[in-house]
């Protein structure tokens, strides 16, 4: 494919310069100058989607609980954003969604469901769609059905010998890797085979040239001012 989103793309919102997740962070890449960002969806106890990495909320909120079972009215007060504030942010701003799709265990289905369903909404007469990501197959194939127009990416942290056969399956516009773990030779087959090729999280500006060099297509990063104005 012909990548049409941003080559640089922002990690949790603002990479390592803003609390991750938030609509602060989203706000700083775009004045940074950022057309693209990447953020993690899950639901909330009431099923609400909301912004946060981890299952549990102490590490980025220092309160003890879980997600999957806080309804989104707690969440609210320890400034957890819902998705749907995250998306009209980003189109307020002009920036380009990558939304990963981060069930909580037991939940793929039904947060790949709710995400693309809302995402679909959110998006609607957009000029540049999201790209949904999930490491999660199950969530892939349950925003599938939701959303079969909204594109979506694959996420790996190494590439399986059987990319291809996992792509197609799941009908996958991209693959979504891990930069630690990935070789010239897959990138190059990955490219050649008509993909999208994604790769997570590029700090370093000397692996950040080597891959766009293999053909890679966006770079996540978490160093805004390393990596952005050298590639953007
Ligand atoms: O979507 C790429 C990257 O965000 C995946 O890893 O753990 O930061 O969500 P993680
Ligand atoms: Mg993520």
């Amino acid at each position: 494919m012909r990548w049409p989103y941003p080559r640089i793309v922002a990690h949790r919102g603002g990479g390592s310069l803003a609390p991750e997740n938030t609509l602060a962070a989203i706000r700083l890449a775009a004045s940074l100058g950022f057309r693209g960002v990447e953020f993690d969806v899950m639901l909330a106890g009431d099923g609400t989607p909301v912004l946060i990495h981890d299952e549990t909320l102490e590490r980025t909120t220092g309160v003890k609980g879980e997600v999957a079972v806080t309804p989104y009215r707690e969440l609210e007060k320890l400034d957890i954003p819902r998705f749907q504030d995250a998306a009209r942010l980003c189109r307020e701003l002009g920036v380009w969604a990558n939304v990963e799709i981060k069930p909580a265990q037991g939940h793929s289905r039904a947060t790949g469901e709710a995400v693309a369903g809302m995402a679909s909404e959110l998006w609607r007469g957009a000029p540049l769609q999201p790209v949904l990501s999930s490491f999660s197959s199950v969530a892939l194939e349950a925003a599938r059905a939701a959303a079969r127009e909204l594109p979506r990416g694959l996420l790996v942290d190494e590439v399986p010998a059987d990319w291809l056969g996992q792509l197609r399956a799941l009908d996958c516009v991209a693959l979504h890797c891990n930069q630690r773990h990935l070789g010239e030779h897959e990138a190059r087959a990955i490219k050649k085979a008509g993909y999208g090729l994604l790769c997570w999280t590029v700090n370093d500006p000397v692996a950040a040239r080597r891959l766009l060099g293999w053909g890679t297509d966006c770079l996540v990063t978490d160093a805004l001012k390393l990596i952005g104005p050298v590639f953007k």
